[in-house]
This record gives C-alpha cells, sequence and structure tokens, in this order.
C-alpha cells in the first residue's frame, strides 16, 4: 500500500523555540518511517515580516540544521527551502482567486500579527494562508503535523481545496490537522496566557532550542507562576500548568502522572525539575546542531536534493491546476 502524505512547515523567522520543537518538530521524527513526509522551510512566508537578507538567510541555514539535529532523516524525508520550488508562488496566485477577502479577514494569526506590525500590514501577510494552502495542496497531503495556533489555516486550506475540487472536478486530497495532545500549545514564561513565539521581545519568554543550560536554568527560575504555591493542574495556575506540560513531553509521562510526582513540592524544586528536564532533551539536539553547521557542503546536498524531489511532485499538480483553470499548455 502507498504511504500517506504528510507535510509541514517552519518559517525561518527567528530563533526556533521549545514551543516549535514540543508542538510540532518533535512529532514530525515520529512520522518518518511511516509516512511519506515533506518539511519545509517557509521562507516566503517568514518574509511577511520584515527580515534582514543576511539574517533570513542564517535563519533559513539554522533551520535546516536544526530540523536535521532533532532528527529529521534527510534520506526518508524530503526536507526542502519554499522559494527553491517556485510552484508555490505559481499557484498561490490561482488558489488566491479562489479564496475569499472575508475568509481571510476571519484569520486569527492575520488579526494578531497586524496588530503587533501596524506599520508593516502588507499584502503577503494577508494572503498568506493561501500560499499555506497551495504548500499543502500541491503535494497532495493527508495530514499536516501543526501546534494548535494552525488548525484555523488548514480548515481554510479544506474549504478553498474543496472549492476547487466542486467548480473543476476532483483535484485535491483535502488534508486533515494532526495535533498532538500534549505540547500542542506551550506558552510564554513571562505570560503564560500567551503563546511561546519566535517574534516574542522578552527573551526570558522563550527557551530557545539553543539556549545553554544556564540560561535554561535562570529563564525557568524567573518563570511567571502564581501564589497557590501546590504543582497541581488548574485553570487558574496557566504558568504551573504550562510547567507541567513542559515536562510531560520531556519525560513522556502525562500530566496527571506529573502532578502527582510532585505532590507537596515546592515551586522552586518543580522549576528547577523543569530545567534538568528541558536540558537533557536539548543536550543532544544542541551537540548536532553544532556539528551540522560547520559542514555547509551537507546542508547545501540536502536541500538541494529536496528541492528536486519537492519539484517533481509540486510541478505535477501545478500542471493539473494549470490545465483545470483553462490555461493553455505551452507545449
Ligand atoms: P512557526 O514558529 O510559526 O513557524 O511555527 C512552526 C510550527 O511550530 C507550527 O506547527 C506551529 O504550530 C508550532 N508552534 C509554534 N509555536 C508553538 C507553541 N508555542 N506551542 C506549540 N507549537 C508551536
Ligand atoms: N503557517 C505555519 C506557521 O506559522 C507555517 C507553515 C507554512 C505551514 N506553510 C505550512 C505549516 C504548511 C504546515 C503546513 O507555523
Amino acid at each position: 500500500m502507498e504511504k500517506k502524505i504528510i507535510f509541514s512547515g517552519i518559517q525561518p523567522s527567528g530563533k526556533l523555540t521549545l514551543g516549535n520543537y514540543l508542538g510540532a518538530v518533535r512529532n514530525w521524527n515520529n512520522l518518518q518511517e511511516e509516512y511519506n513526509c515533506f518539511y519545509c522551510i517557509v521562507d516566503m512566508h517568514a518574509m511577511t515580516q520584515y527580515q534582514e537578507p543576511k539574517d533570513l538567510r542564517k535563519q533559513t541555514m539554522e533551520a535546516l540544521a536544526m530540523l536535521l539535529a532533532c532528527g529529521l532523516d534527510p534520506d526518508k524525508n524530503t526536507l526542502f527551502i519554499q522559494s527553491h520550488v517556485p510552484a508555490h508562488a505559481e499557484a498561490a496566485w490561482v488558489m488566491s482567486c479562489m479564496t475569499y477577502f472575508g475568509e481571510l479577514s476571519r484569520m486569527t494569526q492575520f488579526k494578531d500579527k497586524s496588530a503587533k506590525q501596524s506599520e508593516n500590514i502588507n499584502a503577503g501577510l494577508f494572503t498568506y494562508p493561501v500560499l499555506m494552502a497551495v504548500d499543502i495542496l500541491l503535494y497532495q497531503t493527508h495530514l499536516v503535523p501543526v501546534g494548535s495556533d494552525q488548525k484555523q489555516h488548514i480548515e481554510l486550506t479544506r474549504d478553498v481545496a474543496e472549492r476547487f475540487n466542486n467548480r473543476y472536478s476532483e483535484t485535491f486530497v483535502i488534508p486533515e490537522p494532526y495535533i498532538a495532545k500534549v505540547g500542542a500549545k506551550i506558552m510564554s514564561l513571562q505570560e503564560p496566557e500567551k503563546k511561546m513565539s519566535k517574534s516574542d521581545e522578552n527573551e526570558n519568554a522563550n527557551i530557545y532550542l539553543l539556549d545553554p543550560p544556564e540560561v535554561i536554568r535562570k529563564k525557568f527560575k524567573r518563570a511567571v507562576t502564581d501564589s497557590i504555591g501546590i504543582v497541581q493542574i488548574a485553570d487558574d495556575q496557566p504558568g504551573i500548568r504550562n510547567l507541567i506540560s513542559i515536562y510531560s513531553v520531556c519525560k513522556n509521562m502525562t500530566e496527571e502522572e506529573v502532578a502527582k510526582a510532585f505532590e507537596g513540592k515546592g515551586y522552586g524544586d518543580f522549576k528547577s525539575a523543569v530545567a534538568e528536564a528541558v536540558i537533557e532533551v536539548l543536550s543532544p539536539v544542541q551537540e548536532k546542531f553544532h556539528a551540522l553547521m560547520s559542514d555547509k557542503e551537507y546542508l547545501e546536498k540536502v536541500y538541494q536534493e529536496g528541492a528536486l524531489k519537492a519539484e517533481n511532485v509540486a510541478r505535477k499538480t501545478l500542471r493539473k491546476i494549470y490545465k483545470k483553470v483553462g490555461f493553455i499548455p505551452r507545449s
């Protein structure tokens, strides 16, 4: 039987965080045997916020090295850079003519980001979900493993794909979101009502995957909690709840088991245990990352081969799309 197809993307818009790892990349590792997986570094999406060109270049290479360091095997998965496969930009135009202004206006990520960057609400920020839909649809994707913040974008992808299939004829597989039960939304360490995000200006809010152990210990020590003083799962303790879920994913325990293990313990002890659990998970990743970053030739080979594999699949779907909408094939 043919393997089902998985597609996911990550923006090279800053340093990857523990949220990216626990919410997304870590799960990608578990899928590489069973599925045919495409993982894309979406540099075109990252442009919706201004990026210094030299930073964008560096962050793109770092994101690739990080995916490899986290355990993705380039022989089993297709790892590639979005701008290397022009079919994404080409198909995005067609699909943008099939997506309504009203639909895009309802996207919460657009609303959040336009509030944050009110001086740069560019057209790309608005049409961003169309490009994301195309990323997914070009590969006839069945499953999209993401953190829960991306669910709305996947619902839009499904709506647009169904619209195309109904208007022309069966063309796209309708994808499903694939969201882990634990870790799908890691919160900021400083404002635990908000998700941990690469673009947060407060460095203490994030654990970056490359933070050294002493920085990780310091950030957890400073993590915002509450005055209740009991390690338990409760809605009025969002800071503690976040630490419980981080610990539970790192240690492969359920959240209930974690709460039980720390019954009667103070926040100080719990925070140090969480820090050590995270350090244990990140140390081997960091070691591999540094080794990979000093081997540019290998990284180039990975993204070049990835682009060829991706291009083959994407071109086929693009050709279908163009034909169905009535464009005349050049040859
Ligand atoms: P981004 O950083 O927006 O490129 O996100 C890349 C992937 O990480 C997506 O699948 C997101 O849903 C996921 N992700 C980002 N931030 C978090 C978070 N705080 N918790 C869980 N998943 C996250
Ligand atoms: N929008 C996603 C994010 O911000 C990144 C992304 C772009 C993506 N294209 C994708 C995720 C396709 C899954 C599938 O996290």
